[in-house]
Protein backbone atom coordinates (compact mmCIF):
# COMPACT_ATOMS: atom_id res chain seq x y z
CA UNK A 1 0.00 0.00 0.00
CA UNK A 2 2.97 2.55 0.89
CA UNK A 3 4.48 1.66 -2.10
CA UNK A 4 1.62 2.01 -4.28
CA UNK A 5 1.19 5.50 -2.87
CA UNK A 6 4.66 6.46 -3.59
CA UNK A 7 4.93 5.05 -6.65
CA UNK A 8 2.04 7.32 -7.94
CA UNK A 9 3.21 10.17 -6.33
CA UNK A 10 6.41 9.99 -8.45
CA UNK A 11 4.68 9.44 -11.40
CA UNK A 12 2.77 12.63 -10.51
CA UNK A 13 6.18 14.35 -9.78
CA UNK A 14 7.30 13.21 -12.52
CA UNK A 15 4.91 14.69 -14.80
CA UNK A 16 4.61 18.26 -12.95
CA UNK A 17 8.38 17.82 -14.04
CA UNK A 18 7.83 17.20 -17.43
CA UNK A 19 5.13 19.88 -18.07
CA UNK A 20 7.67 22.48 -16.26
CA UNK A 21 10.68 20.78 -18.19
CA UNK A 22 8.27 21.53 -21.66
CA UNK A 23 7.16 24.57 -20.85
CA UNK A 24 10.87 25.75 -20.23
CA UNK A 25 11.68 24.80 -23.28
CA UNK A 26 9.31 25.69 -25.55
CA UNK A 27 10.05 29.17 -23.49
CA UNK A 28 13.87 28.60 -24.83
CA UNK A 29 12.81 27.77 -28.12
CA UNK A 30 10.08 30.08 -28.90
CA UNK A 31 10.83 32.88 -26.91
CA UNK A 32 10.58 36.54 -28.56
CA UNK A 33 13.90 37.68 -30.44
CA UNK A 34 15.32 40.22 -28.41
CA UNK A 35 14.81 43.82 -29.80
CA UNK A 36 11.50 42.39 -31.44
CA UNK A 37 8.68 44.20 -32.58
CA UNK A 38 6.09 44.68 -29.84
CA UNK A 39 3.70 42.20 -29.57
CA UNK A 40 0.61 41.37 -27.34
CA UNK A 41 0.83 39.10 -23.99
CA UNK A 42 1.25 35.29 -25.77
CA UNK A 43 0.22 31.78 -23.80
CA UNK A 44 2.78 28.91 -24.28
CA UNK A 45 2.19 26.41 -26.84
CA UNK A 46 -0.75 28.57 -28.66
CA UNK A 47 0.60 31.78 -29.05
CA UNK A 48 -1.69 34.97 -29.76
CA UNK A 49 -4.60 32.38 -30.52
CA UNK A 50 -6.88 33.54 -28.33
CA UNK A 51 -6.83 36.71 -30.43
CA UNK A 52 -7.28 34.84 -33.53
CA UNK A 53 -10.80 35.77 -35.10
CA UNK A 54 -10.79 33.38 -37.81
CA UNK A 55 -14.02 34.27 -40.21
CA UNK A 56 -12.30 38.04 -40.21
CA UNK A 57 -8.78 38.36 -39.80
CA UNK A 58 -9.05 41.81 -39.61
CA UNK A 59 -10.71 41.69 -36.49
CA UNK A 60 -7.56 40.47 -34.36
CA UNK A 61 -5.62 43.73 -36.04
CA UNK A 62 -7.77 46.63 -35.65
CA UNK A 63 -6.92 46.83 -32.23
CA UNK A 64 -3.36 45.86 -32.55
CA UNK A 65 -2.50 48.43 -35.23
CA UNK A 66 -3.83 51.16 -33.33
CA UNK A 67 -1.74 49.97 -30.03
CA UNK A 68 1.29 48.75 -31.64
CA UNK A 69 2.51 50.66 -34.59
CA UNK A 70 3.15 50.43 -38.22
CA UNK A 71 5.33 47.13 -37.26
CA UNK A 72 4.29 44.83 -34.65
CA UNK A 73 4.14 40.57 -33.92
CA UNK A 74 2.03 37.87 -33.74
CA UNK A 75 2.90 33.84 -31.94
CA UNK A 76 0.98 31.59 -33.60
CA UNK A 77 1.70 27.93 -33.47
CA UNK A 78 5.38 28.65 -32.18
CA UNK A 79 6.10 30.88 -34.75
CA UNK A 80 6.57 34.55 -34.66
CA UNK A 81 5.14 36.61 -37.66
CA UNK A 82 5.80 39.90 -38.19
CA UNK A 83 3.11 42.40 -39.76
CA UNK A 84 4.25 45.56 -41.63
CA UNK A 85 1.23 48.26 -41.97
CA UNK A 86 1.75 51.77 -44.22
CA UNK A 87 2.94 52.94 -47.42
CA UNK A 88 6.53 53.65 -45.57
CA UNK A 89 6.99 50.66 -44.56
CA UNK A 90 5.69 48.16 -46.92
CA UNK A 91 8.09 49.52 -49.63
CA UNK A 92 11.44 49.77 -47.14
CA UNK A 93 10.60 46.05 -47.06
CA UNK A 94 9.45 44.74 -50.46
CA UNK A 95 11.90 47.30 -52.43
CA UNK A 96 14.16 49.64 -50.40
CA UNK A 97 15.11 46.19 -48.68
CA UNK A 98 13.52 43.88 -50.68
CA UNK A 99 16.88 41.94 -50.82
CA UNK A 100 16.58 41.16 -47.24
CA UNK A 101 13.06 39.97 -47.85
CA UNK A 102 12.86 38.08 -50.67
CA UNK A 103 12.35 34.44 -49.47
CA UNK A 104 9.03 32.93 -48.83
CA UNK A 105 8.36 30.66 -45.46
CA UNK A 106 7.68 27.27 -44.70
CA UNK A 107 3.88 27.46 -44.29
CA UNK A 108 2.91 23.76 -43.64
CA UNK A 109 0.24 23.71 -46.03
CA UNK A 110 1.93 25.26 -48.92
CA UNK A 111 5.41 23.00 -48.24
CA UNK A 112 2.47 19.67 -48.42
CA UNK A 113 1.57 20.74 -51.43
CA UNK A 114 4.30 22.76 -53.48
CA UNK A 115 7.25 21.20 -51.81
CA UNK A 116 9.25 24.04 -51.77
CA UNK A 117 10.05 23.88 -55.17
CA UNK A 118 8.51 25.84 -58.22
CA UNK A 119 7.77 29.33 -58.44
CA UNK A 120 5.75 30.30 -55.93
CA UNK A 121 7.00 28.52 -52.45
CA UNK A 122 11.11 28.33 -53.63
CA UNK A 123 13.55 30.24 -52.50
CA UNK A 124 17.03 30.94 -53.44
CA UNK A 125 18.91 30.11 -56.64
CA UNK A 126 16.07 27.11 -57.30
CA UNK A 127 13.49 30.08 -57.17
CA UNK A 128 15.54 32.98 -59.59
CA UNK A 129 16.16 30.42 -62.33
CA UNK A 130 12.71 29.57 -62.59
CA UNK A 131 11.97 32.80 -62.73
CA UNK A 132 14.26 34.36 -64.85
CA UNK A 133 12.99 30.73 -67.20
CA UNK A 134 9.43 31.54 -66.56
CA UNK A 135 9.44 35.43 -67.57
CA UNK A 136 11.55 35.04 -70.62
CA UNK A 137 9.30 32.01 -71.68
CA UNK A 138 6.42 34.27 -71.47
CA UNK A 139 7.57 36.25 -73.29
CA UNK A 140 8.18 34.66 -76.18
CA UNK A 141 5.23 33.12 -75.81
CA UNK A 142 3.65 36.24 -76.85
CA UNK A 143 3.46 38.87 -73.91
CA UNK A 144 3.61 42.20 -75.06
CA UNK A 145 3.54 40.67 -78.22
CA UNK A 146 0.91 40.79 -80.60
CA UNK A 147 -0.03 37.09 -80.60
CA UNK A 148 -1.19 36.52 -77.01
CA UNK A 149 -3.24 40.04 -77.36
CA UNK A 150 -5.18 37.98 -80.25
CA UNK A 151 -5.47 34.76 -78.48
CA UNK A 152 -7.49 37.18 -75.37
CA UNK A 153 -9.62 38.92 -77.84
CA UNK A 154 -10.63 35.17 -79.48
CA UNK A 155 -11.33 34.24 -76.12
CA UNK A 156 -13.40 37.30 -75.23
CA UNK A 157 -15.59 36.76 -78.53
CA UNK A 158 -15.97 33.26 -76.89
CA UNK A 159 -16.86 34.68 -73.47
CA UNK A 160 -19.59 36.93 -75.32
CA UNK A 161 -20.80 34.46 -76.87
CA UNK A 162 -21.79 31.92 -73.88
CA UNK A 163 -22.90 34.91 -72.24
CA UNK A 164 -25.27 36.07 -74.78
CA UNK A 165 -26.61 32.27 -74.72
CA UNK A 166 -27.93 32.98 -71.04
CA UNK A 167 -30.61 35.69 -73.00
CA UNK A 168 -30.45 38.30 -70.08
CA UNK A 169 -31.81 35.45 -67.33
CA UNK A 170 -30.15 35.14 -64.32
CA UNK A 171 -27.01 33.29 -64.16
CA UNK A 172 -23.66 32.77 -61.88
CA UNK A 173 -21.16 34.08 -64.18
CA UNK A 174 -17.96 32.20 -62.30
CA UNK A 175 -17.29 29.13 -64.03
CA UNK A 176 -17.78 30.84 -68.02
CA UNK A 177 -15.22 33.72 -66.65
CA UNK A 178 -12.61 31.20 -65.19
CA UNK A 179 -12.63 29.30 -68.10
CA UNK A 180 -12.22 31.93 -70.41
CA UNK A 181 -9.47 33.66 -68.16
CA UNK A 182 -7.71 30.24 -67.42
CA UNK A 183 -7.97 29.35 -70.90
CA UNK A 184 -5.66 32.11 -71.68
CA UNK A 185 -2.66 30.85 -68.74
CA UNK A 186 -3.35 27.15 -70.46
CA UNK A 187 -2.80 28.15 -74.08
CA UNK A 188 0.63 29.45 -73.34
CA UNK A 189 1.39 26.42 -70.71
CA UNK A 190 -0.30 23.92 -72.66
CA UNK A 191 -0.78 24.88 -76.00
CA UNK A 192 -4.36 24.64 -76.10
CA UNK A 193 -7.46 26.23 -74.84
CA UNK A 194 -10.68 24.01 -73.88
CA UNK A 195 -14.30 24.26 -74.55
CA UNK A 196 -16.43 25.87 -71.98
CA UNK A 197 -18.57 22.55 -72.72
CA UNK A 198 -15.01 20.09 -71.69
CA UNK A 199 -16.54 18.14 -68.81
CA UNK A 200 -13.10 16.82 -67.88
CA UNK A 201 -11.71 20.72 -67.85
CA UNK A 202 -15.12 22.22 -66.06
CA UNK A 203 -14.41 19.36 -63.31
CA UNK A 204 -10.61 20.99 -62.96
CA UNK A 205 -11.58 24.56 -62.56
CA UNK A 206 -14.41 23.50 -60.13
CA UNK A 207 -11.87 21.44 -58.07
CA UNK A 208 -9.57 24.55 -58.20
CA UNK A 209 -12.47 26.81 -57.31
CA UNK A 210 -13.41 24.21 -54.07
CA UNK A 211 -9.73 24.03 -53.04
CA UNK A 212 -9.15 27.81 -53.03
CA UNK A 213 -12.06 27.95 -50.49
CA UNK A 214 -11.22 25.23 -48.42
CA UNK A 215 -7.65 27.40 -47.69
CA UNK A 216 -9.42 29.93 -45.78
CA UNK A 217 -11.26 27.58 -43.54
CA UNK A 218 -10.31 27.03 -39.98
CA UNK A 219 -9.19 23.53 -40.22
CA UNK A 220 -6.72 24.85 -42.80
CA UNK A 221 -5.19 27.55 -40.81
CA UNK A 222 -5.08 25.18 -37.54
CA UNK A 223 -2.77 22.87 -39.90
CA UNK A 224 -0.66 25.58 -40.42
CA UNK A 225 -0.45 26.00 -36.75
CA UNK A 226 -0.01 22.71 -35.48
CA UNK A 227 0.94 20.57 -38.48
CA UNK A 228 2.57 17.47 -36.70
CA UNK A 229 -1.04 16.87 -34.93
CA UNK A 230 -2.96 18.02 -37.27
CA UNK A 231 -1.72 15.88 -39.85
CA UNK A 232 -3.44 12.94 -38.04
CA UNK A 233 -6.66 14.82 -37.87
CA UNK A 234 -9.63 14.67 -40.44
CA UNK A 235 -10.63 17.92 -41.96
CA UNK A 236 -11.05 20.24 -44.59
CA UNK A 237 -6.31 20.05 -45.18
CA UNK A 238 -7.01 16.15 -45.78
CA UNK A 239 -9.49 17.45 -48.74
CA UNK A 240 -7.33 20.15 -49.48
CA UNK A 241 -4.04 17.59 -49.74
CA UNK A 242 -6.23 15.15 -51.86
CA UNK A 243 -7.85 18.03 -54.01
CA UNK A 244 -4.19 19.12 -55.04
CA UNK A 245 -2.99 15.65 -55.87
CA UNK A 246 -5.66 15.61 -58.80
CA UNK A 247 -4.66 18.34 -59.68
CA UNK A 248 -1.22 18.09 -60.12
CA UNK A 249 -2.31 14.69 -61.73
CA UNK A 250 -4.34 16.75 -64.84
CA UNK A 251 -0.79 18.78 -64.88
CA UNK A 252 1.32 15.42 -64.95
CA UNK A 253 -1.13 13.88 -67.85
CA UNK A 254 -0.25 16.85 -69.87
CA UNK A 255 3.14 16.90 -69.26
CA UNK A 256 3.20 13.03 -70.74
CA UNK A 257 1.24 13.72 -73.55
CA UNK A 258 3.93 15.97 -74.84
CA UNK A 259 6.84 14.01 -73.68
CA UNK A 260 4.88 11.60 -76.46
CA UNK A 261 5.11 14.04 -79.57
CA UNK A 262 7.76 16.43 -78.31
CA UNK A 263 10.30 17.61 -80.77
CA UNK A 264 13.68 18.60 -79.50
CA UNK A 265 14.00 21.46 -82.14
CA UNK A 266 10.40 22.77 -81.81
CA UNK A 267 8.97 24.86 -79.21
CA UNK A 268 5.02 24.76 -79.31
CA UNK A 269 4.79 25.90 -75.34
CA UNK A 270 5.76 26.71 -71.93
CA UNK A 271 6.08 22.58 -71.40
CA UNK A 272 8.11 22.31 -74.55
CA UNK A 273 10.74 25.05 -73.92
CA UNK A 274 11.09 23.35 -70.18
CA UNK A 275 11.72 20.05 -71.87
CA UNK A 276 14.31 21.63 -73.62
CA UNK A 277 15.95 23.04 -70.23
CA UNK A 278 15.48 19.52 -68.68
CA UNK A 279 17.00 17.93 -71.64
CA UNK A 280 20.43 20.72 -71.79
CA UNK A 281 20.53 20.40 -68.28
CA UNK A 282 20.47 16.43 -67.89
CA UNK A 283 19.12 16.41 -65.09
CA UNK A 284 21.33 18.07 -62.55
CA UNK A 285 20.29 21.24 -62.48
CA UNK A 286 17.07 23.04 -61.02
CA UNK A 287 14.90 22.22 -64.07
CA UNK A 288 13.68 18.59 -63.64
CA UNK A 289 10.04 17.41 -64.38
CA UNK A 290 9.04 17.50 -60.45
CA UNK A 291 9.92 21.28 -60.79
CA UNK A 292 8.27 21.08 -64.14
CA UNK A 293 4.76 19.78 -62.56
CA UNK A 294 5.13 22.60 -59.48
CA UNK A 295 5.61 25.61 -61.81
CA UNK A 296 2.55 24.44 -64.15
CA UNK A 297 0.52 23.65 -61.32
CA UNK A 298 1.33 26.99 -59.95
CA UNK A 299 0.86 28.92 -63.26
CA UNK A 300 -2.21 27.68 -63.79
CA UNK A 301 -3.60 28.35 -60.40
CA UNK A 302 -1.70 31.66 -60.18
CA UNK A 303 -3.21 32.66 -63.38
CA UNK A 304 -6.62 31.48 -63.36
CA UNK A 305 -8.45 32.32 -59.72
CA UNK A 306 -6.61 35.67 -59.34
CA UNK A 307 -7.73 37.50 -62.78
CA UNK A 308 -11.00 36.06 -62.95
CA UNK A 309 -11.95 36.70 -59.21
CA UNK A 310 -11.45 39.96 -60.24
CA UNK A 311 -13.81 40.06 -63.53
CA UNK A 312 -16.42 39.05 -61.05
CA UNK A 313 -15.89 41.91 -58.32
CA UNK A 314 -15.58 44.25 -61.92
CA UNK A 315 -19.30 42.71 -62.87
CA UNK A 316 -20.66 43.15 -59.46
CA UNK A 317 -19.28 46.50 -58.76
CA UNK A 318 -20.65 47.66 -62.12
CA UNK A 319 -24.45 46.40 -61.52
CA UNK A 320 -24.28 47.64 -57.83
CA UNK A 321 -23.11 51.32 -59.49
CA UNK A 322 -24.98 51.71 -62.73
CA UNK A 323 -23.96 55.02 -63.49
CA UNK A 324 -20.43 54.21 -63.55
CA UNK A 325 -21.27 51.23 -65.78
CA UNK A 326 -22.85 53.84 -68.05
CA UNK A 327 -19.77 55.92 -68.30
CA UNK A 328 -17.17 53.19 -68.84
CA UNK A 329 -19.87 51.99 -71.49
CA UNK A 330 -19.91 55.51 -73.24
CA UNK A 331 -15.99 55.77 -73.17
CA UNK A 332 -16.35 52.38 -75.39
CA UNK A 333 -19.34 53.39 -77.81
CA UNK A 334 -16.67 56.91 -78.35
CA UNK A 335 -13.19 55.03 -79.18
CA UNK A 336 -14.14 51.76 -79.90
CA UNK A 337 -17.60 51.62 -81.10
CA UNK A 338 -20.01 48.31 -81.91
CA UNK A 339 -18.11 47.86 -84.89
CA UNK A 340 -14.64 45.87 -83.67
CA UNK A 341 -13.02 44.38 -81.09
CA UNK A 342 -11.45 46.25 -77.75
CA UNK A 343 -7.23 46.48 -78.46
CA UNK A 344 -4.61 47.08 -75.87
CA UNK A 345 -3.72 50.32 -77.90
CA UNK A 346 -7.19 51.44 -76.85
CA UNK A 347 -6.14 51.48 -73.07
CA UNK A 348 -4.37 55.32 -73.91
CA UNK A 349 -7.15 57.01 -75.05
CA UNK A 350 -9.93 55.59 -72.51
CA UNK A 351 -8.97 56.80 -69.12
CA UNK A 352 -12.23 56.50 -67.64
CA UNK A 353 -12.32 52.95 -68.29
CA UNK A 354 -8.65 52.65 -67.16
CA UNK A 355 -9.56 54.32 -63.80
CA UNK A 356 -12.57 52.29 -63.05
CA UNK A 357 -10.78 48.73 -63.19
CA UNK A 358 -7.33 49.89 -61.05
CA UNK A 359 -10.50 50.96 -58.69
CA UNK A 360 -11.87 47.48 -58.98
CA UNK A 361 -8.45 46.09 -57.96
CA UNK A 362 -7.78 48.56 -55.10
CA UNK A 363 -11.32 47.80 -53.75
CA UNK A 364 -11.52 44.02 -54.35
CA UNK A 365 -8.34 43.93 -53.03
CA UNK A 366 -8.36 40.23 -53.64
CA UNK A 367 -4.68 39.54 -51.94
CA UNK A 368 -4.95 41.66 -48.53
CA UNK A 369 -1.68 40.71 -46.97
CA UNK A 370 0.16 39.86 -49.84
CA UNK A 371 2.02 36.09 -50.27
CA UNK A 372 3.73 35.90 -47.41
CA UNK A 373 7.93 36.42 -47.59
CA UNK A 374 10.59 35.83 -45.22
CA UNK A 375 13.96 37.37 -44.19
CA UNK A 376 17.38 36.18 -45.99
CA UNK A 377 19.22 37.14 -43.11
CA UNK A 378 19.40 39.30 -39.93
CA UNK A 379 17.58 42.96 -40.65
CA UNK A 380 17.20 46.09 -39.14
CA UNK A 381 13.45 47.15 -39.78
CA UNK A 382 12.43 50.44 -38.43
CA UNK A 383 15.10 50.27 -35.50
CA UNK A 384 14.02 46.70 -34.65
CA UNK A 385 15.79 43.56 -34.93
CA UNK A 386 14.37 40.79 -37.77
CA UNK A 387 16.25 37.52 -37.37
CA UNK A 388 16.96 35.52 -40.48
CA UNK A 389 14.13 32.95 -41.13
CA UNK A 390 11.03 35.49 -39.98
CA UNK A 391 8.07 35.46 -41.65
CA UNK A 392 7.01 38.88 -43.02
CA UNK A 393 3.31 39.89 -43.82
CA UNK A 394 3.08 43.32 -45.48
CA UNK A 395 -0.24 44.68 -45.55
CA UNK A 396 -1.62 45.42 -48.80
CA UNK A 397 -4.80 46.51 -47.49
CA UNK A 398 -3.34 49.25 -45.13
CA UNK A 399 -1.51 50.96 -48.21
CA UNK A 400 -4.65 50.46 -50.80
CA UNK A 401 -7.28 51.81 -48.25
CA UNK A 402 -5.16 54.12 -46.37
CA UNK A 403 -6.63 57.26 -45.26
CA UNK A 404 -3.37 60.01 -45.80
CA UNK A 405 -3.18 58.38 -49.64
CA UNK A 406 -6.83 58.14 -51.01
CA UNK A 407 -9.73 60.99 -50.84
CA UNK A 408 -12.29 58.58 -49.92
CA UNK A 409 -10.46 54.84 -49.09
CA UNK A 410 -14.00 53.25 -48.33
CA UNK A 411 -15.80 53.95 -51.22
CA UNK A 412 -15.71 52.50 -55.03
CA UNK A 413 -14.75 56.11 -56.38
CA UNK A 414 -12.62 55.26 -60.22
CA UNK A 415 -11.73 58.99 -59.56
CA UNK A 416 -8.74 58.41 -57.41
CA UNK A 417 -7.06 57.36 -60.67
CA UNK A 418 -7.75 60.70 -62.59
CA UNK A 419 -6.36 63.99 -62.79
CA UNK A 420 -7.99 66.83 -65.38
CA UNK A 421 -9.47 63.43 -66.86
CA UNK A 422 -6.63 61.99 -67.64
CA UNK A 423 -5.38 58.68 -65.99
CA UNK A 424 -3.15 58.87 -63.27
CA UNK A 425 -0.59 56.61 -61.54
CA UNK A 426 -1.27 56.48 -57.84
CA UNK A 427 1.97 54.89 -55.61
CA UNK A 428 -0.34 53.24 -53.26
CA UNK A 429 -1.94 51.01 -55.99
CA UNK A 430 -0.38 47.71 -55.41
CA UNK A 431 -2.54 44.53 -56.13
CA UNK A 432 0.44 42.53 -57.27
CA UNK A 433 2.66 44.26 -55.11
CA UNK A 434 5.68 45.56 -56.33
CA UNK A 435 9.68 44.72 -55.76
CA UNK A 436 12.11 41.87 -57.57
CA UNK A 437 9.66 39.31 -55.93
CA UNK A 438 5.94 41.43 -57.25
CA UNK A 439 3.43 39.41 -59.36
CA UNK A 440 5.08 37.77 -62.15
CA UNK A 441 2.08 37.44 -64.55
CA UNK A 442 1.09 41.47 -63.61
CA UNK A 443 1.98 42.52 -67.89
CA UNK A 444 -0.46 39.42 -68.53
CA UNK A 445 -3.24 39.76 -65.93
CA UNK A 446 -3.65 43.84 -67.30
CA UNK A 447 -4.00 42.97 -70.65
CA UNK A 448 -6.41 40.22 -69.43
CA UNK A 449 -8.23 42.37 -67.27
CA UNK A 450 -8.90 45.45 -70.18
CA UNK A 451 -9.31 43.21 -72.83
CA UNK A 452 -12.45 41.14 -71.20
CA UNK A 453 -13.64 43.93 -69.39
CA UNK A 454 -13.77 46.26 -72.16
CA UNK A 455 -15.25 43.45 -74.46
CA UNK A 456 -17.79 42.61 -71.97
CA UNK A 457 -19.00 45.92 -71.04
CA UNK A 458 -19.14 46.49 -75.24
CA UNK A 459 -21.66 43.94 -75.76
CA UNK A 460 -23.85 44.19 -72.06
CA UNK A 461 -25.00 45.68 -69.37
CA UNK A 462 -25.13 44.13 -66.04
CA UNK A 463 -27.84 43.97 -64.12
CA UNK A 464 -28.94 42.12 -60.50
CA UNK A 465 -31.67 40.10 -61.46
CA UNK A 466 -35.42 41.53 -60.06
CA UNK A 467 -36.10 41.98 -56.59
CA UNK A 468 -32.62 40.97 -55.68
CA UNK A 469 -29.87 43.54 -54.07
CA UNK A 470 -26.32 42.25 -55.07
CA UNK A 471 -23.73 42.41 -51.73
CA UNK A 472 -20.35 43.24 -52.10
CA UNK A 473 -19.61 40.81 -48.59
CA UNK A 474 -16.31 38.72 -49.27
CA UNK A 475 -15.42 35.42 -48.97
CA UNK A 476 -12.01 34.38 -47.90
CA UNK A 477 -10.11 31.86 -49.26
CA UNK A 478 -6.54 31.97 -50.61
CA UNK A 479 -8.12 34.55 -52.13
CA UNK A 480 -10.51 37.48 -51.31
CA UNK A 481 -13.60 36.34 -53.38
CA UNK A 482 -16.94 38.19 -53.68
CA UNK A 483 -19.57 35.89 -52.20
CA UNK A 484 -21.34 33.32 -55.18
CA UNK A 485 -23.74 35.71 -56.82
CA UNK A 486 -26.10 35.44 -60.30
CA UNK A 487 -26.11 38.15 -62.58
CA UNK A 488 -27.88 39.13 -65.56
CA UNK A 489 -26.19 40.05 -68.67
CA UNK A 490 -28.58 41.76 -71.00
CA UNK A 491 -27.48 42.39 -74.75
CA UNK A 492 -27.19 46.31 -75.96
C1 LIG B 1 -5.40 40.31 -61.00
C2 LIG B 1 -4.51 39.38 -61.14
C3 LIG B 1 -3.35 39.10 -60.21
C4 LIG B 1 -3.04 39.61 -58.97
C5 LIG B 1 -3.82 40.64 -58.16
C6 LIG B 1 -1.80 38.99 -58.55
C7 LIG B 1 -1.15 39.27 -57.36
C8 LIG B 1 0.03 38.66 -56.94
C9 LIG B 1 0.71 38.95 -55.70
C10 LIG B 1 0.25 39.97 -54.66
C11 LIG B 1 1.81 38.15 -55.63
C12 LIG B 1 2.84 38.09 -54.50
C13 LIG B 1 4.01 38.98 -54.84
C14 LIG B 1 4.98 39.19 -53.73
O1 LIG B 1 5.32 38.26 -52.98
O2 LIG B 1 5.46 40.33 -53.58
C15 LIG B 1 1.82 37.36 -56.85
C16 LIG B 1 2.78 36.42 -57.15
C17 LIG B 1 2.75 35.64 -58.28
N1 LIG B 1 1.85 35.71 -59.34
FE1 LIG B 1 0.29 36.98 -59.49
N2 LIG B 1 -1.41 38.12 -59.53
C18 LIG B 1 -2.30 38.17 -60.55
C19 LIG B 1 -2.25 37.45 -61.74
C20 LIG B 1 -1.29 36.53 -62.07
C21 LIG B 1 -1.24 35.79 -63.31
C22 LIG B 1 -2.20 35.96 -64.49
C23 LIG B 1 -0.18 34.95 -63.24
C24 LIG B 1 0.27 33.97 -64.29
C25 LIG B 1 1.21 34.16 -65.12
C26 LIG B 1 0.45 35.17 -61.93
C27 LIG B 1 1.56 34.49 -61.47
C28 LIG B 1 2.20 34.75 -60.27
C29 LIG B 1 3.36 34.01 -59.80
C30 LIG B 1 4.05 32.86 -60.50
C31 LIG B 1 3.72 34.57 -58.55
C32 LIG B 1 4.87 34.16 -57.65
C33 LIG B 1 6.07 35.02 -57.96
C34 LIG B 1 7.31 34.69 -57.14
O3 LIG B 1 7.19 34.17 -56.02
O4 LIG B 1 8.41 34.96 -57.63
N3 LIG B 1 -0.25 36.14 -61.27
N4 LIG B 1 0.72 37.69 -57.63
C1 LIG C 1 -16.92 27.49 -55.65
O1 LIG C 1 -16.80 26.96 -54.34
C2 LIG C 1 -17.69 27.48 -53.37
C3 LIG C 1 -17.42 26.78 -52.06
O2 LIG C 1 -16.13 27.05 -51.65
C4 LIG C 1 -19.15 27.27 -53.80
O3 LIG C 1 -20.02 27.91 -52.89
C5 LIG C 1 -19.36 27.85 -55.18
O4 LIG C 1 -20.65 27.58 -55.63
C6 LIG C 1 -18.34 27.24 -56.15
N1 LIG C 1 -18.53 27.81 -57.46
C7 LIG C 1 -18.72 27.06 -58.54
C8 LIG C 1 -18.96 27.82 -59.79
O5 LIG C 1 -18.67 25.86 -58.52
C1 LIG D 1 -4.27 45.71 -42.48
O1 LIG D 1 -4.67 47.01 -42.78
C2 LIG D 1 -6.04 47.29 -42.53
C3 LIG D 1 -6.31 48.70 -43.04
O2 LIG D 1 -5.44 49.61 -42.47
C4 LIG D 1 -6.32 47.15 -41.05
O3 LIG D 1 -7.68 47.39 -40.78
C5 LIG D 1 -5.96 45.73 -40.63
O4 LIG D 1 -6.16 45.60 -39.26
C6 LIG D 1 -4.51 45.42 -41.00
N1 LIG D 1 -4.22 44.02 -40.74
C7 LIG D 1 -3.03 43.56 -40.35
C8 LIG D 1 -2.92 42.08 -40.21
O5 LIG D 1 -2.06 44.26 -40.13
Amino acid sequence: MRRFLWDSISIQMLLVFLVVFLLVAHYMKHRKPKNFPPSPFAFPFVGHIHLMNFSNPYILVEKLIQKYGEVFSVQMGGTWFVFVNGLRMVKEVLVNQGENFLDRPDIPINSEVFSSIGLVSSNGHLWKQQRRFTLSTLRNFGLGKRGLEERIQEECQCLVDVLEDEQGNPFNPQLKISNAVSNIICSVIFGNRFDYHDKDFQKMLQLLNETVGLHGTIMAQLYNSFPSIMKFLPGSHQTIFKNWKLLKSFVREKIEKHKEDWKPTESRDFIDSYLQEIAKDNGGGSFQEENLVVCVLELLFAGTETSSTTIRWGLLYMAIYPEIQARVQAEIDAVIGQARQPALEDRNNMPYTNAVIHEVQRKGNIIPFNVPRQTVKDTVLDGFHIPKGTVMFTNLTSVMFDKNEWETPDAFNPEHFLKDGQFRKRESFMPFSVGKRACLGEALARSELFLFFTALLQKFTFQAPPDTTLSLQFKLGMTMAPQPYKICAVRR
